[in-house]
């Protein structure tokens, strides 16, 4: 049997997930079960980076993204759920990958730039912000993973990712700097040079009809939102379009939503035809068919949320074993590595008290 590619993606526990994370990174991940072993952290060091002071919301938020999980329909059984904090091994590798990038590269990470600037950070960021990104590479080469699934707002953490993974193998394991990063570990090298997977919908505009969806700009619609309150947010989104005769932008917030999520393509085609013709049709039928659309999405999801509501037990059985498994494949990445970089003096294993 041939190895199945390794996929590892994650998620800051930040509150509730939403439908950008769903079209953007989730969707994608509940169909690469199968074909792929999956891994799915839950990078709670990273909360860390602006909630320090806030460890009990930052726990509680590991708990809901992990029924938001499940009711999108990762599977426990098939994929493997854990949190960042449990894994030594990442937060090993961080040290030593934080000495493969010279600090104005990190610092030229467009995402680490776009952060400081939207949450307003200033100088007063902490050490630990931009060696978040380090981590993230640790995360990733940590499970020697081939493809990650994010959003297009991951891919400068995913580019110093193969940067990482390129110039570990070039010092430490005698790969070749001209050598292809398909060939990396062919030749050789520890850790496979992964890639970006940017789902269809790299970016969900919010219901503000201008900002990516995202809790903290409150433009966010959440998959564990019920039937009347996704009819109520969607009839917020902005269009200023003013009668049922006038004619229609169809790049517009609204039909980003209507080709995301009215799975009938004629039907797709037909609204853009008598919105962009102002054939009789109003902005508030358009959106009626796009929340309909959207809770017929959800609706299942909320049905498989309803199990885990309650007790925290089943999720917290489902982090543990998770990250028992993540555990042991991390490990023998940490002793790979330390051993290829010369800091690999004993073996050791790591274990739970049952
Ligand atoms: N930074 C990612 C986010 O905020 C979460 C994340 C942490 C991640 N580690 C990862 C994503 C590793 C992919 C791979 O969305």
């Amino acid at each position: 049997m041939t190895a199945r590619p390794v996929i590892l993606t994650g998620d800051t526990p930040t509150g509730q997930l939403h439908l950008g994370h769903y079209v953007g990174s989730v969707k994608r991940r509940v169909e690469l079960q199968d074909s792929c072993e999956c891994y799915f952290l839950l990078a709670n060091y990273h909360a860390y980076t602006t909630r320090v002071d806030k460890p009990k919301e930052i726990r509680r938020d590991c708990i809901e993204i992990v029924r938001d999980y499940l009711a999108m329909g990762i599977d426990p059984k098939r994929s493997t759920i854990f949190l960042q904090s449990e894994i030594p091994a990442i937060t090993e590798l961080t040290f030593l990958f934080a000495m493969l990038l010279p600090f104005n590269r990190v610092m030229r990470n467009p995402t680490l730039k776009d952060e400081i600037k939207v949450k307003g950070l200033g100088e007063n960021y902490s050490f630990g912000f931009p060696l978040y990104a380090v981590g993230q590479t640790a995360d990733i080469l940590s499970f020697r993973a081939h493809g990650v699934p994010v959003g297009e707002d991951q891919v400068p953490h995913l580019e110093m990712t193969r940067e990482v993974a390129r110039r570990f193998n070039q010092i430490y394991c005698g790969v070749s700097d001209q050598a292809e990063d398909d060939d990396h570990v062919k030749l050789g090298g520890v850790f496979p040079v992964p890639s970006a997977d940017v789902g269809k919908v790299g970016r969900l505009v919010g219901i503000d009809g201008v900002n990516k969806m995202s809790k903290s700009l409150n433009n966010a619609i959440f998959i564990s939102d019920d039937e009347k309150t996704i009819k109520k947010k969607i009839g917020q989104i902005y269009t200023g379009r003013q009668n049922l005769t006038e004619k229609g932008d169809v790049n517009n917030a609204l039909f980003e939503y209507v080709r995301i999520f009215i799975t009938d393509a004629a039907r797709v085609k037909e609204l853009e035809r008598k919105y962009s013709e102002g054939d009789n049709i109003g902005d508030g039928h358009v959106k009626a068919e796009v929340a309909e659309a959207v809770n017929k999405l959800l609706a299942p999801m909320r049905e498989r949320r309803k199990q885990y509501e309650g007790s925290d037990d089943a999720i917290l059985r489902i982090l543990k074993e998770g990250s028992e498994r993540a555990i042991a494949v991390t490990e023998k990445t940490l002793a790979l590595a330390k051993e290829a970089a010369g800091a690999g003096f004993f073996t050791r294993t790591v274990n739970y008290s049952p």
